[in-house]
């Protein structure tokens, strides 16, 4: 497979993004998916600038490949961790970001020589990020871990490229070889997948997480957060489905008020990556957990993902 222009332009092997998972996606899983040819993401998530700084420091001691970070343009702490992105511009090849605009920075990043890559959900937004001046986008189905959209993969990457100039990176719902090979014959340049690397050996993921995906099922998944207007997919357990509950009941009332909540999932996946709490964790994971079945290397799910793409992709098979 003859990697486009764009891709060859971010120094990669394989057009191969691992997302950048809030509290997940270290300077350590980062850095192993870039030493492995593909792009290690930082996921800043609500942490801190200092916190983002450090994960920085520690991909930078750990490999000298192209990496990038994930800004969560919701948190608090944005403005903060654009500010140390751009401190360490040196070394941060690209910038994704999630929950939306991103046009301030848009100008600062490229002039400091970094791509602005925004994950969008609909056909609107990436014309928006276009735009602003946006140089790809990572265009994200339903079925993907953590916060979604309303369109699927299938249905949203074809007409994504459609209606942009810029390459569209797929994500949501691939799982393997065959997902990719998918995303490319719907246009895709690259494609970014998250729930695959939970469970590689260098995420600090905790077992019990870990577990619970390669336990999963094609239906493991469910959507909570949908009628307070930030719908995510999780995987089944006790949290999600007493949310669900919860907010089934509130959304019934004359003037539903959310702060419980609220209250509920604050710092639930917190609770889930790094105490592995079944209780009252939300286990982010995607469509396709019920298509991984082991612990591998970041550098072996790079290589089995797209070897078998390359294969199906070039008819070698
Ligand atoms: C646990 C978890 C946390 C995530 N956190 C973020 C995030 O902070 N920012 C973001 O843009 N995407 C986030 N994502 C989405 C991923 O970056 C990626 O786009 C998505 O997982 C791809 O779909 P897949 O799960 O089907 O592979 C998260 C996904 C998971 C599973």
């Amino acid at each position: 497979m003859e990697l486009t222009p764009f891709m060859k332009s971010l120094g990669l092997k394989y057009p191969i993004f691992q997302g950048g998972m809030a509290w997940v996606a270290d300077g350590k899983l980062a850095a192993a998916v870039s030493n492995a040819g593909g792009l290690g993401i930082i996921g800043a998530g609500n942490a801190p600038g200092d916190v983002v700084e450090a994960e920085i420091k520690t991909a930078k001691s750990l490999t000298d490949r192209p990496f990038g970070v994930n800004v969560m343009l919701l948190s608090p702490y944005a403005e903060d961790v654009v500010k140390v992105i751009l401190a360490h511009q040196d070394s941060i090849a690209v910038v994704t970001t999630g929950a939306g605009n991103p046009g301030k920075y848009v100008a600062d990043f490229k002039a400091a020589g970094i791509k602005v890559i925004p994950v969008v959900g609909s056909v609107a937004l990436a014309r928006m990020m276009e735009r602003v001046g946006a140089d790809a986008v990572v265009a994200e189905g339903m079925e993907s871990g953590g916060h979604i959209g309303k369109l699927t993969t299938m249905a949203l990457v074809p007409q994504v490229v459609d209606a942009v100039k810029i390459p569209v990176i797929a994500a949501g719902g691939i799982g393997d070889g065959r997902g990719m090979a998918a995303a490319f014959m719907l246009g895709a340049q690259g494609v970014q997948m998250g729930t695959r690397f939970l469970v590689a050996t260098e995420s600090k993921v905790h077992p019990n997480y870990k577990k619970a995906v390669l336990k999963a099922k094609d239906a493991s998944t469910m959507v909570t957060g949908d009628f307070a207007g930030h719908p995510s997919r999780v995987l089944k357990n006790k949290m999600a489905k007493k949310y669900i509950k919860l907010e089934k009941a509130e959304a019934l009332k004359d003037k539903p008020d959310f702060a419980e909540l609220e209250e509920l999932g604050s710092g639930s996946l917190r609770r889930a990556v790094i105490d592995g709490d079944t209780a009252t964790g939300s286990f982010m994971a995607g469509e396709i957990a019920g298509m991984v079945h082991k612990e591998q290397s970041a550098a072996e799910i790079l290589q089995d993902v797209y070897q078998q793409a390359d294969k199906l992709l070039s008819g070698k098979d």
